[in-house]
């Protein structure tokens, strides 16, 4: 493909930010690059290594000529834009949840399952943030002994709720902050919790996503099906938990994994440390999300035997969720398309 004509839509949320940083950093050889938002950003401009860029509304753009199209805007605008764009000839990799579970749509960890790219009808998925992070290391291990079973308890960051989770966790920690008595002894006011269904900042939400069926969330479904889709193996069985912390770029899990044999931690270790963009930490000085803030691998730490199952290991795994977690993942995938 000549240098490739790239649009982000969503340019200005928090993934689509990191995606523009992300084709700077990268030297990302694109030969035009468009912007695209909603009415209320549109004309905005933004200066980007390629020159000013007046960011579009996506409602009236005409994506003729775009090549590779980076979608971050939601799920409902990927529904209703995603196609009009394949149709006047561009690659879509959407990092929303509205294609990826659907069959003729590949789903691609960049580093896992690269090969699952080349087959698709012009929409590639970006899978979701947690799952993402899980698989850097599942993967590898997956693909040395067969994983059979996985428990996985997620502690998700408030970016992952978009620009207004992080406003909102940073709103909060300015006026909770000043009520410290209140913190301790109760007696505290819940304002505004909106993107979030309770108060945030110095709490934990035992639930991230929306209620679904027999109570779990979206998010859990998320982490079971989107796993089994990118191992290629729908035996797998998952128990997921997705938990929502006052964290503001960074989602970490703590998982325990069986495998068709038993894997004891010496081997998990050889795995992870040859595998692409992962990085061991010690449990000395162990990985959290702060640390994963802005970095691109995805960090590793306490891989331990099971105790109650024997024959599998547990580990952290820990990641930035707006750059492996999405925009850094889409970015690969458009690498692997050229
Ligand atoms: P805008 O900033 O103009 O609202 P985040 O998840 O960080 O909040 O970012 C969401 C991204 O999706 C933003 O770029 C936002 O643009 C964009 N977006 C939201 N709603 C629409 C819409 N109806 N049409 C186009 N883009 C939208």
């Amino acid at each position: 493909m000549p240098d490739p004509r790239v649009a982000v839509v969503g340019a200005t949320g928090a993934v689509g930010r990191t995606m523009i940083e992300i084709l700077e950093e990268r030297d990302f050889p694109l030969s035009e690059l468009r912007l695209m938002a909603s009415a209320r950003s549109a004309g905005r401009v933004v200066a980007t290594r390629w020159g000013d860029v007046a960011v579009e509304d996506l409602s009236s753009a005409d994506p003729s000529g775009i090549d590779i199209a980076l979608f971050s805007a939601g799920a409902g605008r990927s529904r209703e834009f995603a196609q009009s764009f394949v149709d006047r000839g561009a690659i879509v990799i959407d990092n929303s949840s509205a294609f990826r579970m659907a069959p003729e749509v590949p789903l691609v960890v960049a580093g896992v399952n690269d090969h699952a790219a080349a087959d698709n009808d012009g929409i590639i998925a970006n899978p979701n943030c947690t799952t993402m992070t899980l698989m850097m290391a599942a993967g590898p291990l997956h693909h040395h002994a067969g994983l059979a079973r996985m428990v996985a308890m997620s502690y998700q960051s408030v970016s992952g709720a978009g620009m207004t989770g992080m406003d909102t966790l940073w709103q909060q920690t300015v006026e909770l902050g000043n009520r410290r008595e209140a913190l301790v002894q109760g007696g505290w006011e819940e304002g505004e919790t909106d993107p979030f269904q309770r108060p945030i900042a110095f709490n934990v939400l035992p639930m991230a996503g929306t209620l679904t069926d027999a109570g779990h969330t979206d998010e859990e479904w998320k982490l079971v099906n989107e796993s089994r889709k990118i191992l290629e193996r729908d035996s797998i069985e998952v128990e997921p938990t997705c938990v929502r912390v006052p964290v503001m770029v960074g989602h970490g899990i703590s998982a325990s994994m069986w495998f068709d044999s038993a894997v004891d931690p010496e081997t998990a270790r050889r795995v992870l440390t040859d595998a692409p963009g992962v990085e061991l930490w010690s449990d000395e000085r162990v990985a959290t999300p702060l640390d994963s803030a802005g970095q691109d691998p995805v960090l590793a730490c306490r891989i331990r035997p099971t105790i109650g199952v024997p024959g599998g290991i547990s580990l952290w795994v820990v990641g930035d969720n707006l750059r492996k977690g999405a925009a850094l993942n889409a970015v690969e995938i458009a690498e692997l398309l050229i």
